[in-house]
């Protein structure tokens, strides 16, 4: 039996699988651990079960190294761990793939429609009393029946998104970086950034997809656009968006991640046209579950000597 770092309080149920072990953690009041506290774990315990929120970088890794066995991250993103610095030290990483395929598919969605039909801006003025009753040139919004959706980053969430898509009569095209062999695949993200009415982005995060859409691309989409980001706050260069959505060279935008969290840019925060999410893509019960149990059975299942299907390999 093992000693297991648990950082954040997790959904019920969600520890289950590290009975018997010896469970440290989180704080009374649930607040992150801080790097400094992080490095001390690490050196104390067989595993750690995170959050995408704790940064477990190369410093952590090194501390922990000899003694930490595995870092069972409870999300499906993993750009919050150095992995090449865990694979240096023999240390297992693990995230929990598969799980929230739907419900991140159901938030972007979310977002196609509220940024597209300006659900967002119209609420707001229902709120503060600025309605003045029905109006034919009111909220005016794009519609997303017969839009092209334009797809970047073709893995479970992406054609999760694409299903969706269909039911919606929406034309669906996609970007990856290798062929996919499916019908609508587009090989030049330009071109597809050129072509579609709302683009959504499925990519991971991490220096290899940091700022793919900057200034450059974002002059490429057409002023009557809509961009959605449910992957990573880092994959869009929020100043060039948010002087694109205060221009007016695209339509509208919805975002559930920031390159900052928790900070958000306050010229995203008064963008017209913007709809802002608190990082809640895989937010209900059920899958944040599902979640939780997925990483605690990938460390339960490193420190009983075994390799789970859902290890990290960069
Ligand atoms: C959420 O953002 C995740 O990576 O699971």
């Amino acid at each position: 039996m093992g000693r297991v770092l648990v950082t954040r309080r997790l959904p019920d149920g969600g520890l289950d699988p590290l009975a018997g072990h010896e469970l440290i953690g989180p704080k009374a009041n649930d607040d992150p651990y801080t790097s400094d506290e992080l490095r001390a774990y690490a050196a104390e315990v067989d595993a750690i079960v995170s959050l995408l929120t704790d940064r477990i970088d190369g410093e952590v890794l090194a501390a922990g190294s000899g003694q930490l066995r595995v870092v069972a991250n409870a999300a499906v993103g993993y750009d919050n761990v150095d992995v090449d610095a865990a694979a240096a030290l023999g240390i297992v990483v693990c995230n929990t793939p598969g799980v929230l395929d739907e419900t991140t598919a159901d938030t972007a969605f979310l977002l196609v429609l509220a940024a597209a039909r300006l659900a967002s801006e119209a609420e707001r003025d229902l709120r503060a009393g600025r309605w003045g009753g029905w109006g034919i040139n009111q909220y005016l919004g794009r519609d997303v029946h017969d839009a092209t959706l334009g797809i970047v980053g073709f893995g479970r969430i992406g054609r999760a998104v694409a299903a969706r898509a269909s039911g919606f009569g929406m034309r669906i095209v996609h970007h990856a970086r290798h062929p996919t062999g499916i019908a609508g695949y587009v090989g030049n993200l330009d071109t597809l950034l050129a072509h579609a009415d709302i683009v959504t982005l499925h990519v991971p995060g991490g220096a290899a997809t940091r700022h793919l859409i900057d200034a450059r691309r974002l002059a490429l989409m057409k002023p009557t656009a809509v961009l959605v980001n449910t992957a990573r706050g880092t994959v869009v260069d929020e100043v060039a968006l948010a002087d694109a959505l205060h221009a007016g060279r695209i339509f509208a935008a919805g975002l559930d991640v920031f390159e900052r969290e928790p900070e958000v840019n306050p010229r995203l925060l008064d963008a017209p046209r913007t709809v802002l999410l608190p990082h809640i893509g895989s937010a209900s019960r059920a899958t944040r579950t599902r979640m939780a149990t997925m990483a605690s059975a990938a460390a339960a299942s490193v420190l009983a000597g075994n390799t789970p299907p859902n290890v990290v390999t960069g």
